[in-house]
């Protein structure tokens, strides 16, 4: 199973079946190689870029649902929405890797599925509001939870895992 970052007890317990809707809405997606590839990449603290991609997507269904939103756009987008795949350890300074990586990305889900405006522009704007400005309102869900789930990651090391949060080039695997 596969599941969020302080995840569990709604997976296991949530009784509306809400992770399991989650899972099936993501399932064609997860399977894709260039999907799982990104477990091979270090992201946040002790993330790997998958495990991130997990945690907005989930975060940005949640979110979405209760909100009344398209929560299937929310979730597929939010979880292509890292899709590059070089180390940020060499990425070109601030502004370059801001505004380009989700180009690249936007790019790299094309080849991976079949994407509605919706899904193009959450994965576009997601670093919203240091780059491009979003049109749907689950653009702005997502780039939202992207912050949330950085905080999450980068806290999850420093006070559960008492670490320093820089990044480990051990990436962790999402698969439980
Ligand atoms: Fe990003
Ligand atoms: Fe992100």
């Amino acid at each position: 199973m596969i599941k969020a970052i302080g995840s569990r007890k709604r997976a296991v317990r949530k009784p509306d079946g809400s992770y399991q809707t989650f899972l099936s809405l993501i399932a064609d997606l997860l399977d894709a190689e260039p999907v799982q590839r990104l477990d091979a990449f270090p992201h946040h603290a002790d993330s790997s870029r998958l495990q991130h991609s997990v945690n907005v997507a989930y975060y940005s269904f949640l979110l979405c649902r209760q909100l009344g939103l398209d929560y299937r756009s929310a979730a597929r987008g939010g979880l292509l929405h890292d899709l590059f795949f070089y180390d940020l350890a060499n990425k070109k300074d601030g502004p370059q890797h801001t505004w380009l990586h989700p180009e690249i990305a936007l790019q790299n889900a094309e080849e991976v599925a079949e994407l509605c405006d919706r899904e193009r522009d959450i994965i576009l704007c997601h670093m919203w509001p240091r780059a491009h400005l979003p049109r749907y309102l689950e653009s702005f869900v997502v780039s939202l939870m992207d912050k949330v789930a950085f905080f999450t990651e980068v806290g999850r090391t420093v006070f559960v895992n008492h670490k320093s949060p820089r990044r480990s080039n051990t990436p962790v695997s999402v698969r439980i």
